[in-house]
Protein backbone atom coordinates (compact mmCIF):
# COMPACT_ATOMS: atom_id res chain seq x y z
CA UNK A 1 0.00 0.00 0.00
CA UNK A 2 1.69 3.58 -0.52
CA UNK A 3 2.02 5.94 2.00
CA UNK A 4 -0.49 8.30 3.06
CA UNK A 5 0.36 12.05 1.61
CA UNK A 6 0.70 14.73 4.09
CA UNK A 7 0.53 18.68 3.09
CA UNK A 8 0.64 21.52 6.15
CA UNK A 9 2.52 24.85 5.89
CA UNK A 10 3.22 28.30 7.45
CA UNK A 11 2.59 31.40 6.34
CA UNK A 12 6.35 33.12 6.57
CA UNK A 13 5.53 36.36 8.25
CA UNK A 14 8.16 36.25 10.95
CA UNK A 15 10.00 33.79 12.73
CA UNK A 16 7.99 31.12 14.47
CA UNK A 17 7.19 30.79 18.04
CA UNK A 18 6.46 28.02 20.96
CA UNK A 19 2.64 28.49 19.50
CA UNK A 20 3.71 27.18 16.35
CA UNK A 21 5.79 24.73 18.30
CA UNK A 22 3.40 22.85 20.58
CA UNK A 23 0.71 23.38 17.95
CA UNK A 24 2.09 21.82 15.17
CA UNK A 25 5.57 21.79 14.53
CA UNK A 26 6.34 19.34 17.57
CA UNK A 27 3.79 16.99 15.88
CA UNK A 28 5.43 17.36 12.27
CA UNK A 29 8.34 16.21 13.45
CA UNK A 30 7.02 12.93 15.53
CA UNK A 31 4.81 12.13 11.84
CA UNK A 32 8.07 12.49 9.80
CA UNK A 33 9.95 10.59 12.15
CA UNK A 34 7.56 7.58 11.70
CA UNK A 35 8.71 7.28 8.49
CA UNK A 36 4.88 6.33 7.17
CA UNK A 37 3.86 9.16 5.56
CA UNK A 38 4.55 11.34 2.52
CA UNK A 39 5.22 14.41 3.83
CA UNK A 40 5.27 17.98 2.35
CA UNK A 41 5.55 21.10 3.86
CA UNK A 42 4.83 24.57 2.14
CA UNK A 43 6.45 27.65 2.69
CA UNK A 44 3.16 30.00 1.89
CA UNK A 45 4.75 32.89 0.54
CA UNK A 46 2.10 33.78 -1.90
CA UNK A 47 -0.42 33.29 0.94
CA UNK A 48 1.49 36.14 2.73
CA UNK A 49 1.88 38.35 -0.07
CA UNK A 50 -2.01 38.58 0.39
CA UNK A 51 -1.85 40.90 2.84
CA UNK A 52 1.65 42.04 2.71
CA UNK A 53 2.34 42.78 -0.81
CA UNK A 54 3.91 46.32 -0.43
CA UNK A 55 6.66 44.41 1.97
CA UNK A 56 7.90 41.74 -0.08
CA UNK A 57 11.45 41.89 1.59
CA UNK A 58 9.99 40.96 5.18
CA UNK A 59 7.79 37.95 3.15
CA UNK A 60 11.83 36.58 1.94
CA UNK A 61 13.44 37.02 5.21
CA UNK A 62 10.57 35.23 6.36
CA UNK A 63 10.86 32.33 3.76
CA UNK A 64 14.41 31.87 5.39
CA UNK A 65 13.52 32.42 9.03
CA UNK A 66 11.05 30.06 9.01
CA UNK A 67 12.62 27.23 6.72
CA UNK A 68 15.83 27.79 9.55
CA UNK A 69 13.30 27.31 12.29
CA UNK A 70 12.27 23.93 10.90
CA UNK A 71 15.68 22.84 10.07
CA UNK A 72 16.60 23.68 13.94
CA UNK A 73 13.41 21.78 15.20
CA UNK A 74 14.53 18.76 13.52
CA UNK A 75 12.51 18.82 10.33
CA UNK A 76 14.79 16.43 7.79
CA UNK A 77 14.93 17.44 4.37
CA UNK A 78 15.89 13.82 3.71
CA UNK A 79 12.63 12.99 5.22
CA UNK A 80 10.28 15.66 4.06
CA UNK A 81 9.61 17.76 1.19
CA UNK A 82 10.39 21.69 1.99
CA UNK A 83 9.06 24.06 -0.48
CA UNK A 84 8.41 27.54 -1.51
CA UNK A 85 4.69 28.18 -2.71
CA UNK A 86 5.75 30.59 -5.23
CA UNK A 87 7.56 28.33 -7.14
CA UNK A 88 4.83 25.66 -8.08
CA UNK A 89 3.18 28.23 -10.61
CA UNK A 90 0.49 24.86 -11.15
CA UNK A 91 -1.00 26.01 -7.57
CA UNK A 92 -2.12 29.43 -9.25
CA UNK A 93 -3.75 27.37 -12.19
CA UNK A 94 -5.51 25.05 -10.16
CA UNK A 95 -6.91 28.53 -8.10
CA UNK A 96 -7.86 29.85 -11.04
CA UNK A 97 -10.66 26.65 -11.97
CA UNK A 98 -11.33 26.52 -8.09
CA UNK A 99 -12.37 29.73 -7.94
CA UNK A 100 -15.52 29.10 -10.40
CA UNK A 101 -16.86 26.52 -7.91
CA UNK A 102 -16.69 28.59 -5.14
CA UNK A 103 -19.37 31.63 -4.45
CA UNK A 104 -18.44 35.14 -2.71
CA UNK A 105 -21.25 34.71 -0.61
CA UNK A 106 -19.37 31.30 0.61
CA UNK A 107 -15.60 33.06 1.00
CA UNK A 108 -17.60 36.08 3.52
CA UNK A 109 -19.07 33.50 5.59
CA UNK A 110 -15.30 32.07 6.12
CA UNK A 111 -14.62 32.65 10.41
CA UNK A 112 -10.89 33.08 9.96
CA UNK A 113 -10.96 35.31 7.04
CA UNK A 114 -13.69 37.39 8.80
CA UNK A 115 -11.76 37.67 12.21
CA UNK A 116 -8.51 38.34 9.96
CA UNK A 117 -10.09 41.44 8.16
CA UNK A 118 -11.36 42.43 11.39
CA UNK A 119 -8.09 42.65 13.00
CA UNK A 120 -6.17 43.31 10.13
CA UNK A 121 -8.00 46.59 9.63
CA UNK A 122 -6.86 46.99 5.77
CA UNK A 123 -6.95 50.72 5.85
CA UNK A 124 -8.09 53.03 3.13
CA UNK A 125 -7.77 50.71 0.42
CA UNK A 126 -10.10 47.78 1.38
CA UNK A 127 -9.33 44.17 2.06
CA UNK A 128 -7.29 42.76 -1.18
CA UNK A 129 -8.73 40.74 -3.85
CA UNK A 130 -5.95 38.22 -3.23
CA UNK A 131 -6.47 38.18 0.62
CA UNK A 132 -10.60 37.40 0.27
CA UNK A 133 -9.78 34.59 -1.81
CA UNK A 134 -6.77 32.78 0.24
CA UNK A 135 -9.07 29.68 1.13
CA UNK A 136 -9.65 28.97 -2.48
CA UNK A 137 -5.72 28.96 -3.37
CA UNK A 138 -5.11 26.82 -0.09
CA UNK A 139 -7.82 24.26 -1.17
CA UNK A 140 -5.05 24.02 -4.13
CA UNK A 141 -2.02 23.54 -1.84
CA UNK A 142 -3.68 21.18 -0.45
CA UNK A 143 -5.31 19.54 -3.39
CA UNK A 144 -2.37 19.59 -5.43
CA UNK A 145 -0.51 16.81 -3.75
CA UNK A 146 -3.69 14.71 -2.80
CA UNK A 147 -2.83 15.24 0.52
CA UNK A 148 -5.05 12.72 2.52
CA UNK A 149 -4.10 14.47 5.89
CA UNK A 150 -3.41 18.15 6.85
CA UNK A 151 -1.96 18.88 10.08
CA UNK A 152 -2.97 22.38 11.51
CA UNK A 153 -3.97 24.60 14.12
CA UNK A 154 -7.31 25.04 15.75
CA UNK A 155 -7.40 28.30 13.53
CA UNK A 156 -7.57 26.33 10.18
CA UNK A 157 -10.69 24.55 10.52
CA UNK A 158 -12.36 26.60 8.14
CA UNK A 159 -10.01 26.17 5.22
CA UNK A 160 -10.10 22.57 5.85
CA UNK A 161 -13.83 22.42 5.24
CA UNK A 162 -13.88 24.67 2.32
CA UNK A 163 -10.96 22.61 0.42
CA UNK A 164 -13.02 19.67 0.96
CA UNK A 165 -16.29 21.93 -0.24
CA UNK A 166 -14.09 22.34 -3.48
CA UNK A 167 -13.39 18.46 -3.52
CA UNK A 168 -16.71 17.46 -3.79
CA UNK A 169 -17.53 20.08 -6.09
CA UNK A 170 -15.28 20.18 -8.38
CA UNK A 171 -15.84 15.68 -8.43
CA UNK A 172 -19.42 16.43 -9.04
CA UNK A 173 -18.65 18.20 -11.98
CA UNK A 174 -15.95 17.18 -13.81
CA UNK A 175 -15.11 13.37 -12.33
CA UNK A 176 -13.61 11.72 -9.38
CA UNK A 177 -9.85 13.48 -9.77
CA UNK A 178 -9.16 15.30 -6.20
CA UNK A 179 -8.76 13.43 -2.95
CA UNK A 180 -10.83 15.30 0.20
CA UNK A 181 -8.11 15.76 2.63
CA UNK A 182 -9.37 15.07 6.51
CA UNK A 183 -7.48 17.72 9.04
CA UNK A 184 -5.69 16.65 11.75
CA UNK A 185 -5.68 19.12 15.27
CA UNK A 186 -3.53 19.74 17.92
CA UNK A 187 -5.62 18.47 21.36
CA UNK A 188 -5.95 20.00 24.61
CA UNK A 189 -3.42 22.71 25.29
CA UNK A 190 -0.82 21.94 22.49
CA UNK A 191 -2.95 23.90 20.66
CA UNK A 192 -4.02 26.84 22.73
CA UNK A 193 -0.70 28.64 23.77
CA UNK A 194 -1.05 31.88 25.49
CA UNK A 195 1.04 34.67 25.00
CA UNK A 196 3.26 35.41 28.01
CA UNK A 197 0.65 38.25 28.73
CA UNK A 198 -1.76 35.80 29.70
CA UNK A 199 -4.04 36.51 26.52
CA UNK A 200 -5.47 33.73 24.72
CA UNK A 201 -3.52 33.54 21.90
CA UNK A 202 1.04 33.98 20.92
CA UNK A 203 0.84 36.30 18.53
CA UNK A 204 3.42 38.39 16.49
CA UNK A 205 1.28 41.51 16.54
CA UNK A 206 0.39 41.08 20.46
CA UNK A 207 4.26 41.23 21.00
CA UNK A 208 4.16 38.53 23.69
CA UNK A 209 5.65 35.89 22.07
CA UNK A 210 8.57 33.59 22.92
CA UNK A 211 10.41 33.00 19.87
CA UNK A 212 12.32 29.61 18.82
CA UNK A 213 15.31 31.33 18.25
CA UNK A 214 15.27 34.07 21.19
CA UNK A 215 18.44 34.45 22.89
CA UNK A 216 18.57 32.65 26.73
CA UNK A 217 18.67 35.88 28.03
CA UNK A 218 15.61 36.96 26.01
CA UNK A 219 14.06 33.83 27.29
CA UNK A 220 14.49 34.53 30.90
CA UNK A 221 13.78 37.89 30.91
CA UNK A 222 10.17 37.06 29.20
CA UNK A 223 9.41 33.90 31.35
CA UNK A 224 10.64 36.10 34.73
CA UNK A 225 8.11 38.97 33.75
CA UNK A 226 5.39 36.47 32.69
CA UNK A 227 1.78 37.11 33.84
CA UNK A 228 0.49 34.91 36.24
CA UNK A 229 -2.35 34.61 38.53
CA UNK A 230 -3.42 37.59 39.63
CA UNK A 231 -4.86 36.79 42.89
CA UNK A 232 -2.03 34.99 43.68
CA UNK A 233 -0.48 37.90 45.75
CA UNK A 234 1.49 36.73 48.80
CA UNK A 235 3.42 33.29 48.59
CA UNK A 236 1.25 31.43 50.98
CA UNK A 237 -2.18 32.74 49.11
CA UNK A 238 -3.55 29.61 47.34
CA UNK A 239 -3.10 29.53 43.44
CA UNK A 240 -4.84 28.90 40.57
CA UNK A 241 -2.72 26.67 38.15
CA UNK A 242 -6.10 26.76 35.94
CA UNK A 243 -5.49 29.26 32.75
CA UNK A 244 -2.34 30.12 34.58
CA UNK A 245 0.06 30.78 31.56
CA UNK A 246 3.37 29.68 33.73
CA UNK A 247 1.50 26.19 34.46
CA UNK A 248 -0.02 25.80 31.03
CA UNK A 249 3.91 25.66 29.95
CA UNK A 250 4.92 23.23 31.86
CA UNK A 251 2.49 21.05 30.80
CA UNK A 252 3.57 21.52 27.59
CA UNK A 253 7.47 21.58 27.69
CA UNK A 254 7.93 19.78 31.38
CA UNK A 255 9.11 16.29 31.89
CA UNK A 256 9.80 14.01 35.27
CA UNK A 257 13.33 14.13 34.59
CA UNK A 258 13.52 17.61 34.78
CA UNK A 259 12.77 17.95 38.42
CA UNK A 260 15.49 16.18 40.15
CA UNK A 261 17.93 18.30 37.78
CA UNK A 262 15.96 21.54 38.69
CA UNK A 263 13.57 21.18 41.17
CA UNK A 264 14.37 17.88 43.48
CA UNK A 265 12.18 19.05 46.13
CA UNK A 266 8.92 17.92 44.08
CA UNK A 267 8.92 14.55 42.28
CA UNK A 268 6.21 15.53 39.59
CA UNK A 269 4.02 18.31 38.13
CA UNK A 270 1.08 17.29 40.12
CA UNK A 271 3.28 17.81 43.33
CA UNK A 272 4.21 21.10 42.04
CA UNK A 273 0.91 22.07 41.17
CA UNK A 274 -0.96 20.81 44.04
CA UNK A 275 1.38 22.93 46.28
CA UNK A 276 1.08 25.54 44.24
CA UNK A 277 -2.80 25.24 45.01
CA UNK A 278 -2.78 25.09 48.38
CA UNK A 279 -0.30 28.28 48.98
CA UNK A 280 3.09 28.16 49.86
CA UNK A 281 4.78 28.35 46.39
CA UNK A 282 5.89 31.31 45.09
CA UNK A 283 5.34 32.38 41.27
CA UNK A 284 9.34 33.48 41.39
CA UNK A 285 10.51 29.82 42.08
CA UNK A 286 7.95 28.41 40.10
CA UNK A 287 9.04 30.74 36.92
CA UNK A 288 12.97 30.17 37.77
CA UNK A 289 12.17 26.37 37.06
CA UNK A 290 9.94 26.90 34.31
CA UNK A 291 12.82 28.76 32.44
CA UNK A 292 15.53 25.95 33.11
CA UNK A 293 12.86 23.41 31.79
CA UNK A 294 12.42 26.14 28.80
CA UNK A 295 16.43 26.49 28.50
CA UNK A 296 17.06 22.83 28.15
CA UNK A 297 14.17 22.34 25.81
CA UNK A 298 14.85 25.41 23.84
CA UNK A 299 18.91 25.17 24.00
CA UNK A 300 19.84 22.58 21.11
CA UNK A 301 17.21 24.15 19.15
CA UNK A 302 19.06 27.70 19.23
CA UNK A 303 22.19 25.59 18.46
CA UNK A 304 21.45 24.28 15.42
CA UNK A 305 19.48 27.52 14.71
CA UNK A 306 23.07 29.21 14.59
CA UNK A 307 24.44 26.60 12.51
CA UNK A 308 21.93 27.00 9.80
CA UNK A 309 22.72 30.81 9.97
CA UNK A 310 26.23 29.95 9.05
CA UNK A 311 24.93 27.72 5.87
CA UNK A 312 22.12 29.77 4.09
CA UNK A 313 23.23 28.92 0.37
CA UNK A 314 22.62 25.33 2.04
CA UNK A 315 19.13 26.32 3.42
CA UNK A 316 18.33 27.69 -0.68
CA UNK A 317 19.67 24.16 -1.61
CA UNK A 318 16.84 22.21 0.58
CA UNK A 319 14.52 24.76 -0.43
CA UNK A 320 14.89 24.69 -4.43
CA UNK A 321 15.52 20.52 -4.04
CA UNK A 322 12.11 20.12 -2.75
CA UNK A 323 10.45 22.88 -4.78
CA UNK A 324 10.93 20.62 -7.21
CA UNK A 325 10.36 17.33 -6.22
CA UNK A 326 6.99 19.13 -5.36
CA UNK A 327 6.47 20.75 -8.68
CA UNK A 328 6.34 17.38 -10.13
CA UNK A 329 3.75 16.56 -7.84
CA UNK A 330 1.65 19.23 -9.01
CA UNK A 331 2.10 19.25 -12.19
CA UNK A 332 0.64 15.51 -12.73
CA UNK A 333 -2.29 16.44 -10.31
CA UNK A 334 -2.72 19.90 -12.72
CA UNK A 335 -2.48 17.29 -15.77
CA UNK A 336 -5.70 15.37 -13.97
CA UNK A 337 -7.43 18.05 -13.33
CA UNK A 338 -7.23 19.52 -16.90
CA UNK A 339 -7.95 16.15 -18.71
CA UNK A 340 -10.88 15.51 -16.43
CA UNK A 341 -12.60 19.20 -17.75
CA UNK A 342 -11.24 18.59 -21.13
CA UNK A 343 -9.08 21.59 -21.39
CA UNK A 344 -6.12 19.59 -22.66
CA UNK A 345 -6.66 20.47 -26.00
CA UNK A 346 -3.73 19.00 -27.33
CA UNK A 347 -3.28 15.74 -25.37
CA UNK A 348 -3.42 13.02 -28.03
CA UNK A 349 -6.69 11.01 -29.07
CA UNK A 350 -8.66 14.53 -29.14
CA UNK A 351 -10.36 13.28 -31.77
CA UNK A 352 -14.21 13.69 -29.81
CA UNK A 353 -12.69 17.51 -28.65
CA UNK A 354 -15.53 19.50 -31.01
CA UNK A 355 -18.63 18.47 -30.39
CA UNK A 356 -21.39 20.47 -32.14
N1 LIG B 1 -3.08 29.26 6.21
C1 LIG B 1 -1.95 28.64 6.82
C2 LIG B 1 -1.48 29.54 7.97
O1 LIG B 1 -1.92 30.67 8.07
C3 LIG B 1 -0.79 28.43 5.89
C4 LIG B 1 -1.13 27.54 4.73
C5 LIG B 1 -1.20 27.89 3.43
C6 LIG B 1 -1.44 26.15 4.80
N2 LIG B 1 -1.53 26.83 2.67
C7 LIG B 1 -1.68 25.75 3.47
C8 LIG B 1 -1.54 25.22 5.83
C9 LIG B 1 -2.03 24.44 3.17
C10 LIG B 1 -1.91 23.91 5.53
C11 LIG B 1 -2.15 23.53 4.20
O2 LIG B 1 -0.66 29.14 8.74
Amino acid sequence: MSKKRILTGDRPTGKLHLGHYTGSLRNRVALQNTGEYDMYIMIADQQALTDNAKDPQKIINSVMEVTMDYLSVGLDPEKVNIFIQSQIPELTELTTYYLNLVSVARLQRNPTVKEEIKQKSFGGEGVPAGFFVYPVSQAADITAFKADLVPVGNDQKPMLEQAREVVRSFNHTYGDVLVEPEGMYPEGIEGRMPGIDGKAKMSKSLGNCIYLSDEEADVKKKIMSMFTDPNHLRVQDPGRVEGNPVFIYLEAFCRDEYFPEFLPEYQNLEELEDHYRRGGLGDVKVKKFLNNVMQAELGPIRARRKEWEQRIPDVLDILKEGSKVAQAKAAETLNDVKASMRINYFDSDQSDMYQK
